[in-house]
């Protein structure tokens, strides 16, 4: 007896190997892994390529639910507003006001920014608050002089919803609502919010032209300003020649054709700030009334100007530049003319050459582009 009880075992063994491959020939093969269908991002050959964070590609199925979003007014308290009310395509999605109001009918301090050319851009708001785009469309809804909701009740809607939580299994591979999920989506859908087709792009690539006017300010932009020859010092550093320009290119920069360079600067607005700006963020003295350089892009469609809107004219922005702006402790060494008895000294030939210029930004292809329009209630 003893004898045969390995010889069992083993046939015993054998037995249940036989069983269990007869099983894994018969079991239905496993579920695919989820996909998603990625989005080819088609950029200009005159923008830099564009680095998309790897926990969050671009999809087609995460770019149409963050569309959706966009669009979704259920995202609000009283369910009447959506990001798009604030950020419209045709005014380079912001609100043509100086300052937005919210729900509640209390307008904020500052104005909305228009959302180009973002998945460039490592800091967003005025201030630079958030850290990525992800971060920064989870604030909106929250926000009580925004939106003035809450996520979790956000989530609850769109759970109870005939077809977003196929849409999110669509493009994350759970109908589980979510807001970080929600987040990824609405960051997808704004880095497709690229703008490189305006008129000066065109020109940029040898695809067309622009007026002479254009190209003289273009050429102004990218000059010192200051009577040509002339020292004007500049704080900190050594001072520059002056070259008759108008001196926009060291904070807009040019060279990327993004007119911004991402960074934060006190463009002389005031000499004592009320918005303290990123001097909020940081806690650094030195970075009070700084905030983001915006992109000139589309700018003559995105008035009023400034973080609090305080401009209804791109006039009235070059006769802040050319008047110098005010001096304060942390005033940008770029802005070199804020002494009393200095000015950029931009003539009104020259200003209309600079008008010219900023006119050939306007992108009427990103400004009309129907993938960027409401796309209406959910749907498969
Ligand atoms: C009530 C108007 C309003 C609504 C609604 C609104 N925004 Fe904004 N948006 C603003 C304002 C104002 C700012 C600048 C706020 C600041 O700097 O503090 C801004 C800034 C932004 C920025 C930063 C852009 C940059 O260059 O840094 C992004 C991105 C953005 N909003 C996306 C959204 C999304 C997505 C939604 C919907 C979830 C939304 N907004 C809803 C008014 C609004
Ligand atoms: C020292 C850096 C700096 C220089 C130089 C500079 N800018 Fe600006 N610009 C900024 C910053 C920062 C803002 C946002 C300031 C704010 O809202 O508080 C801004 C805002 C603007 C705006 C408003 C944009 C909007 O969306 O509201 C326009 C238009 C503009 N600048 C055009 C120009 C022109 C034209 C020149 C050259 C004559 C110029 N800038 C020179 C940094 C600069």
């Amino acid at each position: 007896m003893n004898r045969a009880l390995p010889v069992i075992a083993i046939l015993v063994a054998a037995l249940l190997l036989a069983v269990a491959c007869k099983r894994e020939e018969t079991a239905s093969p496993e579920p695919s892994p989820f996909a998603a269908t990625p989005y080819q991002l088609v950029l200009p050959s005159n923008l830099p390529p564009m680095e998309i964070p790897e926990d969050n590609p671009l999809t087609v199925e995460g770019v149409a639910l963050g569309r959706f979003l966009f669009y979704e007014e259920r995202l609000s308290g009283d369910n009447g507003m959506s990001c798009a009310t604030c950020h419209q395509p045709g005014l380079s999605f912001t609100d043509g006001k100086a300052v937005s109001k919210g729900i509640d009918s209390i307008a904020g301090t500052r104005s909305a920014m228009p959302l180009i050319n973002l998945g460039y851009s490592r800091h967003f708001f005025w201030d630079g608050r958030a850290p990525s785009l992800e971060a920064q469309v989870l604030q909106p809804v929250t926000n009580p002089i925004e939106m003035h909701e809450t996520w979790p009740n956000v989530v609850g809607k769109l759970q109870a919803d005939a077809v977003y939580p196929q849409l999110f299994a669509r493009a994350f591979g759970t109908t589980q609502v979510d807001s970080l999920l929600a987040a990824k989506a609405m960051a997808q859908f704004i880095r497709t919010m690229v703008s490189g087709n305006s008129p000066f792009d065109k020109y940029r690539r040898g695809e067309g032209l622009i007026s002479p006017d254009a190209q003289m300010g273009f050429t102004l932009f990218k000059l010192e300003g200051g009577a040509p020859g002339e020292m004007i010092p500049v704080a900190g550093s050594t001072p520059v020649v002056g070259q008759g320009g108008a001196d926009c290119f060291h904070c807009h920069v040019a060279d990327a054709n993004l007119f911004t360079d991402d960074l934060f600067h006190n463009n002389g607005l005031d000499s004592s700030p009320g918005d303290p700006g990123r001097g909020a963020v940081t806690n650094d003295p030195a970075d009070l009334a700084k905030f983001k350089t915006p992109t000139l892009r589309n700018i003559m469609v995105t008035a009023p100007y400034m973080h609090d809107g305080r401009f209804a004219t791109i006039d009235e922005v070059l006769d802040h530049y050319n008047a110098g702006g005010h001096a304060s402790p942390t005033v940008d060494p770029f802005m070199k003319f804020t002494s009393p008895d200095m000015e950029l000294g931009l003539t009104p030939a020259k200003r209309e050459q600079i008008k010219a210029f900023l006119h050939t930004l306007t992108d009427e292809e990103f400004l009309n582009n129907p993938a960027f329009q409401d796309p209406g209630p959910p749907h498969l």
